[in-house]
């Protein structure tokens, strides 16, 4: 295995896949794609490699990927170019001679017809791109990160409990750190190409089963009542329309399937949701 390259390593999550690699393989066989290499002063202190980069550029990104043997390619962010940004990661990856890309992507129910904006189409276009390239690939389908629940439940939840449009539906939600580390295993050993990992945890629940256990009320809420108390929370509108969409997705049950891919690759139970949500709202 030659040098892996990790983007966004700036955010969340492409940060915390380069520490689960660093368990794993010395700190030099570790590049990072950063917009803004000054952002990433720590992963260099690290020992770890920083190459400039944008999604929207290109030429950096061929430029950065040279030499590369393996790259995580983590989902941009949203009210972007989602499709053309994934598309150029591709495209360059395929130029600079990238041998596997794994892509970090979107849970969703096959023939349900349900799309998030932005996301599930993205999602396509990016996975066609993959099969497209003649490159070798992994999808890490990521259910809805337990860490953006507090964007969607609000921060009102120890006065009001959960409210949001979720129906009955269970869901298999799962920590951001979890799916890094997934990443990171993945990064690392072999047999992985051309899989599809649907990456979760190892039951479903429903809202109102997690309400129960924390002890707070579920209401399952119209589009109407959820935006209306996102913008009074001080979200802008857009943003609670596309929060609001997540909501639905598990009530059409896009996150009910429980694989068990996510505890394979990382050999343990993922993250608790009770235990998450508790320390989160301090219930
Ligand atoms: N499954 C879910 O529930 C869920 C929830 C949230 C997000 N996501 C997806 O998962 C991804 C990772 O999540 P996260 O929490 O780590 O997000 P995050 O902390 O916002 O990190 C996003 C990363 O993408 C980089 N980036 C954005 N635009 C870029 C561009 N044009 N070129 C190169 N890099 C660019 C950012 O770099 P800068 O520092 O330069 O901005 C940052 O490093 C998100 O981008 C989103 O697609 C999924």
């Amino acid at each position: 295995m030659g040098k892996l390259l990790v983007t966004g390593a700036t955010g969340h999550l492409g940060r915390q896949s380069i520490e689960f690699l660093m368990t794993r393989v010395p700190a030099d066989q570790v590049a990072a794609l950063a917009r803004d290499p000054a952002k990433a002063t720590d992963l260099t202190a690290l020992g770890v490699e920083v190459r400039q980069g944008d999604y929207a550029d290109p030429a950096s990104l061929e430029r950065a990927f040279a030499g590369i043997d393996r790259l995580l390619m983590v989902s941009t962010v949203m009210f972007t170019d989602t499709i053309t940004h994934h598309r150029n990661v591709v495209a360059a990856a395929k130029a600079a001679g990238v041998g596997h890309i794994v892509y970090t992507g979107i849970q969703r129910r096959e023939g349900s017809g349900f799309a998030i904006d932005m996301v599930t189409e993205t999602d396509m276009a990016t996975e066609a791109a993959l099969r497209q390239s003649g490159l070798d690939w992994t999808i890490m389908r990521n259910t809805l990160y337990l860490d953006s629940l507090p964007l969607i439940l609000g921060p009102k939840v120890r006065e009001y409990g959960f409210r949001v449009p979720a129906g009955a539906a269970a869901a298999a939600l799962g920590a951001r750190r979890d799916f890094a580390e997934a990443n990171a295993a993945v990064l690392t050993s072999d047999g992985h190409a051309g899989r599809i990992y649907t990456l979760g945890a190892s039951h479903a629940q429903s809202f109102a089963d997690m309400a129960r256990k924390l002890g707070v009320p579920y209401a399952t809420v119209d589009r109407e009542s959820f935006i209306a108390e996102r913008l009074t929370d001080g979200l802008p509108a857009p943003a609670a329309g596309f929060l609001w969409q997540w909501g639905k997705a598990v009530a059409v049950g896009e996150f009910a399937e429980v694989t068990g891919d996510l505890e394979r690759l990382i050999g343990k139970p993922p993250a608790d949701t009770t235990i998450f949500l508790s320390q989160i709202y301090g219930l």
